[in-house]
């Protein structure tokens, strides 16, 4: 039960979006997540329903200097000539600096890391990914990862236990491409499951063709989500779509891909 997915694919194209569904729809059902934002400018508070006063408050983790020297040893932008712990204690992050949110959630900003990328050696980097490797092994909440554009934070050892990757897709096909460009990534990572969601899908539309081409990518296509205005209405007014329009079509639709997401993560198992 203790499910770890990535939620990644090209920007906009709804990846927060589907992070706080699943997180909050999980939450209803007694599944309480912890949803990881590895992108600041994101707006995955909102998602949750966490207030906006209370998210401005909040720093990423990457960003509070002294949290990271605390835990590494050293400071970011000091000489990494210096030793620093790579294993340090993460425990108590979650309990000090998750943000409550709605039904059940948890969320942990990390911010990004500018000088990253996979091989990037600095005490951000050391403490992020001490941080998603205790999430991934040692939690027993569900564990979403709104990827953002990077998969940076996810060492190799902790991406082999992700259950998930859910690529989201915009019915196109360059968003097609991106997605087969984004398993790859994924891939030399150790992600070894991935499945997609076709996401602002006009009614009426006839996606078999670019079903197949992911499914010969070996892309699962676990369902579509409508395109829905009560997100754009949400959005501009700055809160969740299943707080500003409960039960709208976008958040029926997920909660009926509930079962199939579960499904395909279960034989995984
Ligand atoms: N099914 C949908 N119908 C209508 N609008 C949608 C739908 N899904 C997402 N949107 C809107 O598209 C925009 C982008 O969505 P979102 O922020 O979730 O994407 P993202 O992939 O996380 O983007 P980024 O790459 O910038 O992090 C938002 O304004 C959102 O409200
Ligand atoms: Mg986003």
């Amino acid at each position: 039960m203790a499910w770890r997915i990535s939620v990644a694919g090209k920007g906009g194209v709804g990846k927060t979006t589907i992070s706080g569904l699943l997180g909050r729809l999980w939450g209803r059902q007694g599944r309480p997540a912890i949803l990881v934002d590895c992108d600041p400018s994101t707006n995955l508070a909102s998602a949750l329903g966490i207030e906006a006063e209370v998210r401005q408050e909040r720093v990423p983790l990457a960003c509070d200097h002294d949290l990271v020297e605390d835990k590494v040893g050293v400071r970011p932008g000091e000489s990494y000539g210096q030793m620093f712990r790579l294993n340090p204690e993460v425990e108590d992050i979650l309990e000090k600096y998750g943000m409550e949110g709605a039904d059940g959630t948890t969320l942990l900003t990390l911010g990004t890391i500018s000088t990253g990328g996979s091989g990037c050696f600095c005490p951000e980097s050391a403490l992020l990914k001490a941080l998603m490797r205790y999430l991934v092994f040692k939690r027993d909440e569900i564990v979403i990862m709104d990827m953002a554009a990077g998969v940076e934070h996810l060492g190799r050892g902790t991406a082999e236990k992700v259950d998930m990757m859910l690529i989201v897709v915009e019915p196109g096909a360059r968003s097609v491409d991106t997605a087969i460009q984004v398993k790859g990534l994924g891939k030399d990572l150790g992600i070894n499951r991935f499945s997609a969601i076709f996401n602002k899908v006009p009614d009426g539309t006839d996606l078999s063709v670019l079903e197949g081409k992911l499914e010969a990518e070996g892309i699962t296509v676990v369902g579509h989500l409508p395109f829905d205005s009560a997100l754009i209405e949400a959005d501009m007014a700055d809160v969740s779509v299943m707080d500003y329009a409960p039960g709208s079509k976008v958040e029926r639709a997920m909660e009926e891909m509930l079962p199939s997401i579960e499904g395909i993560i279960s034989e995984a198992a």
